[in-house]
C-alpha cells in the first residue's frame, strides 16, 4: 500500500511534509473519532484524526495528558474500537475483521509494550517472552532470541518470575516479548514511563535497532523528549487532534515544542495567525506553530546505523541529557 502524492494528510492537515508520502504505510488512521460517554460527561478523545505511519520508521506520539495518545494507539493496535473512521494495518481494514480475526492480526503482526508491563506473574521471564509465540504455535528464532535477550541484559534473569524482577527488568522482559516474534509493528504506550534513564536508553536503543536493522515499524507514546529523540518523526496531539510533527528532532527541539503545547497560557497567547490555525471543533486539523518553532530537521538520516554489537549501545547516562550532551540527538540508521 502506498500513500498518494502529497501525503496522507494532504488537504486536511498541513503538518510538516510526511515521509509516508513515498513509502509503504504500516498503519493508518482516517478520520478517526473516539467518543466516551454521552450528555454532560461526553469526552471526544479523538477528533477526526488522519495520520499514516510509514513502514520501517520510528514514530513517537506526544502531547499533554488526556490529549488522546493512548486512545489513538489502542485504536491503531486493534485493542479498542473507534467511534467512526477507519484504521488499516498494512492493507487490512480493521473495521471489517471480526473479533477472532482481530485477535489473530494482533497476535501475528503486532507487538505491544504497555507502561504497566502486563506480564503473567506465574510464568518466568523466558516463558513470558515466548508466550505469544507459544500461543501461536511458533518457535522463536534462537539467534534473534539471543540477540534480544543479550541486548536487553536479561540473560541471567530468564528463570525469574516478574515479582523477582525490578521494574526496569520487567519492562525489558515486556520489550523482549514484543520483539522476539518480529512483528511488523511494535506499539509502545509509554514503554519507558517507569524506567530510569539508563534502562530507558537501553529500551529505546533496541526499538531503534528493530527499525534500523530489521525494518520493523515502531510507534510509541512518550512524555520524555529524550526518548522521543530516538524517533524519526514525532507527532503531536492536543485535544484529540494532530497539531504538528517534527522530523528527526533533538530532545531540545521536542522539549521546546512540548513546553508550548503544555502551557495553555502560551497557547492562548499565540499570534493571530496561529490562533487562526488553531483547531476548531469539527474542522479539519491544522498545524499549531510554536512561538519559536524549532528548526524542522529535514536532513537525510546519518549514514551510521546502530551496529548490532552490544558494545555499540549508547544508553543515556543517568546524569546527562543525551550521548552528545544537551541536544540529545541519536544516530538513526
Ligand atoms: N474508558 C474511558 N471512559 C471515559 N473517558 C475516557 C476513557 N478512556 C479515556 N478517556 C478520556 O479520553 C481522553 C483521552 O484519554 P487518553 O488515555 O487517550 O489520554 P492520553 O493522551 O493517553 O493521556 P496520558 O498522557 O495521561 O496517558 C481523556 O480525557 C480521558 O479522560
Ligand atoms: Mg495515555
Amino acid at each position: 500500500m502506498s500513500v498518494p502524492p502529497g501525503g496522507p494528510n494532504a488537504g486536511t492537515n498541513a503538518a510538516a511534509p510526511n515521509a509516508a508520502a513515498t513509502q509503504t504505510v504500516a498503519a493508518r488512521a482516517e478520520q478517526l473519532t473516539k467518543v466516551y460517554g454521552s450528555g454532560d460527561t461526553i469526552v471526544e478523545a479523538l477528533r477526526h484524526v488522519d495520520v499514516a505511519f510509514a513502514a520501517g520508521e520510528f514514530t513517537a506520539i506526544m502531547g499533554p495528558s488526556g490529549s488522546g495518545k493512548s486512545t489513538l494507539m489502542h485504536c491503531l493496535a486493534g485493542l479498542d474500537a473507534s467511534t467512526s473512521g477507519r484504521v488499516t494495518i498494512g492493507d487490512t481494514d480493521l473495521s471489517v475483521l471480526n473479533d477472532k480475526q482481530t485477535t489473530l492480526l494482533r497476535r501475528d503482526r503486532i507487538g505491544f509494550v504497555f507502561q504497566a508491563f502486563n506480564l503473567v506473574p506465574t510464568l518466568t521471564a523466558k516463558e513470558n517472552i515466548t508466550l505469544p509465540l507459544d500461543i501461536a504455535g511458533r518457535k522463536p528464532d534462537s539467534a534473534w532470541f539471543d540477540t534480544v535477550i543479550d541486548r536487553l541484559g536479561l540473560r541471567d534473569r530468564l528463570g525469574h518470575r516478574p515479582s523477582e524482577l525490578s521494574g526496569g527488568q520487567q519492562q525489558r522482559v515486556a520489550c523482549a516479548r514484543a520483539l522476539v516474534g518480529r512483528p511488523d509493528i511494535i506499539f509502545g504506550d509509554e514503554p519507558t514511563g517507569n524506567l530510569d534513564s539508563r534502562s530507558s536508553g537501553e529500551v529505546m536503543s533496541i526499538l531503534r535497532a528493530a527499525v534500523d536493522e530489521f525494518r520493523q515499524t515502531v510507534i510509541i507514546v512518550t512524555h520524555d523528549p529524550r526518548a522521543a529523540s530516538y524517533a524519526d518523526r514525532v507527532v503531536f496531539l492536543a485535544d484529540g487532534r494532530i497539531v504538528n510533527e517534527l522530523r528527526n528532532p533533538s530532545a531540545d527541539d521536542v522539549f521546546e515544542y512540548m513546553k508550548h503545547l503544555d502551557d495553555p497560557a502560551q497557547r492562548r497567547g499565540a499570534t493571530p495567525a496561529q490562533q487562526q490555525n488553531a483547531p476548531v471543533a469539527g474542522a479539519a486539523p491544522a498545524p499549531l506553530a510554536p512561538p519559536n518553532p524549532p528548526q524542522l530537521n529535514q536532513s537525510p538520516r546519518p549514514a551510521d546505523p546502530i551496529p548490532p554489537a552490544q558494545s555499540s549501545w549508547q544508553p543515556l547516562a543517568a546524569d546527562s541529557d543525551g550521548p552528545d550532551g544537551r541536544s540529545g540527538r541519536h544516530s538513526r540508521g
